[in-house]
């Protein structure tokens, strides 16, 4: 069978989805269980956008050890330099240059005539090819573009060196049928087309991102680019997991292997859902929390007759589990590392005992720890290097009739002392997010705020997402706790933490956030 492999931009595409912002820990992370889902090649980000992207995509460069690891470039010298500085130390650096071909980009983005951007494209390349032994050249809003132009343009970054020739549908306009045919056209016209793999990267405008990406693999793409969950700018990206679950199920259909490591795709769902702040909707397909439940009487019995006659995948497949009792309040240490390292988390010592700690809390309070608020645990500790400020205790007096007032603790890791404050506000959250504003001194706005639960029972986790605004900055941050006001206040902190870091890092300041002064 015919192998397609698979381009994951859920850290740079997808990451342009409006208001999610990654920093580099959870990039690594990401990058990371990306690995073990077995993706081919991994878009870590745009390395000239800035400083911290830069960063991003070296750390991610380096953690990754079998992935392709690439930075996106425009097909200007600089953007090349940056994606070439940015991954120097990749075990296997690769770039993903782009430009756009349409008239629509020709004439009112770019002003160039097609000569012009059929010869920036070939410098481009040849520039790349210097540098990168793995090049992907992209001709943006390639859907929209004259044939016989991509033709023309993909004549002249072949032999300039392009390994990999994209051909995107940027706004998500075309059809499966008409998009299939770019690339048999391609296919049957373009000299030396034997020489590079040709890639399907699709938006999902109107909803037709994956049936889009299939249409391209039945007229022979090799890879496919697209983000977990479909997460990405506008309506999102073609969702990953979504065509390799399609090309599983229907191997029969489309004959094709993917060696993808099927098991892990309800684990960096999860994770992509979490550390984007970007929840899973119920139906949506694979990977929502309804994408295997059945309701309706007629379903359930003749589920229990047989699975077959309703579903078509099994949840394992993907990596959904029954629920498991995994740990409990008597649980020691010892057992607490051996889970976490067997659902697959690397962390260091002192991540655990932290952990731990929390692990222990919420062992008195909820009787069945599962795998998933394991996962929210752990999940809620990325980026907590920026530490700076811990909830200890968070108090609220609240009726129905009376103005809810809230009293925080709160431990100060760079002064070293515990500060407690206490504000009134228009509902319960209202009066702890101004408290925590009083005892931080932080100056910030809420842009968005988002409460889940994480497992189903009168006893589970509530897991909230805050956005918050600082300046031109804006960060997330999650919490969870078996109480949603206790989770409110743990997401508030966590996001003023990593506005806090930030301030400190642009001031300059020599001593470290958490060294205390
Ligand atoms: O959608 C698009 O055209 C892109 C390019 C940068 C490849 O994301
Ligand atoms: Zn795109």
């Amino acid at each position: 069978m015919r192998r397609v492999q698979f381009f994951d931009t859920t850290l740079r595409d997808g990451e342009q989805s409006p208001g999610v912002n990654l920093n580099a820990e959870e990039k690594v992370a990401i990058a990371l269980q990306l690995e073990r889902l077995g993706i081919h090649v991994l878009e870590a980000g745009f390395a000239a956008a800035s400083p911290g992207d830069l960063e991003a995509v070296r750390q991610v460069g380096e953690a990754v050890k079998e992935a392709t690891v690439v930075s996106l470039a425009r097909a200007v010298p600089g953007d090349i330099e940056k994606a070439r500085e940015a991954l120097r130390g990749a075990e296997n650096p690769g770039i993903h240059v782009f430009l756009a071909t349409s008239p629509i980009h020709r004439k009112y983005k770019l002003n160039m005539t097609r000569e012009q951007v059929l010869e920036k494209a070939e410098n481009a390349v040849r520039l790349a090819k210097k540098y990168f032994p793995h090049v992907e050249f992209s001709m943006e809003d390639g859907g929209r573009t004259e044939k016989e132009f991509l033709c023309q343009v993909a004549e002249r970054v072949i032999p300039a060196g392009a390994d990999v020739l994209n051909v995107p549908d940027t706004v998500g306009y075309l059809t499966p049928a008409e998009y299939g045919e770019i690339f048999r056209y391609l296919k049957e016209r373009v000299r030396g087309i034997e020489k590079v793999k040709l890639s399907a990267h699709c938006h999902d405008d109107l909803g037709m991102a994956v049936a889009n990406t299939l249409a391209a693999i039945e007229a022979g793409v090799e890879q496919v680019e697209g983000a977990i969950n479909g997460i990405g700018e506008r309506a999102g990206n073609t969702a990953l997991e979504e065509v390799a679950m399609a090309l599983a199920t229907r191997e029969d259909h489309y004959q094709v292997v993917t060696g993808l490591n099927l098991r892990e795709i309800a684990k960096t769902s999860r994770m992509v859902s979490k550390l984007t702040g970007m929840p899973v909707p119920g139906n949506k397909a694979v990977v929502g929390a309804n994408a295997f439940a059945h309701e309706s009487g007629i379903h359930q019995d003749g589920m229990l007759k047989n699975s077959s006659t309703y579903e078509i995948m099994r949840p394992e497949t993907v990596g959904l589990e029954a629920t498991q009792l995994v740990l409990g309040k008597h649980s020691g240490r010892h057992a607490f590392r051996d889970k976490l390292s067997e659902m697959g988390y690397r962390l260091p010592e002192e991540k655990i005992d932290s952990l731990f700690i929390r692990f222990k809390e919420l062992a008195d309070r909820k009787k069945r720890v599962e795998e998933e608020d394991l996962v929210s645990l752990v999940e809620e500790k990325w980026g907590g290097e920026e530490e700076i400020f811990t909830l200890e205790t968070v108090q609220l007096s609240y009726g129905n009739r009376s103005v809810p007032t809230a009293s925080v603790r709160v431990f100060d890791l760079r002064r070293r002392r515990a500060l407690e404050e206490a504000a009134c506000g228009n509902g319960s959250v209202d009066a702890i997010f101004k408290a925590i504003d009083r005892v931080t001194g932080e100056v910030v706005h809420l842009e968005d705020y988002k409460i889940a639960s994480v497992t189903h029972g009168k006893d589970a986790l509530g897991e909230v997402f805050v956005k918050l605004r600082q300046g031109d900055s804006t960060v997330q941050g999650r919490g969870v706790s078996t109480d949603v006001l206790e989770a409110s206040a743990r997401a508030y902190i966590h996001a003023v933490n990593r506005l806090a870091g930030r301030l400190v890092e642009r001031k300059g300041e020599t001593v470290p956030a958490s060294s205390g002064s």
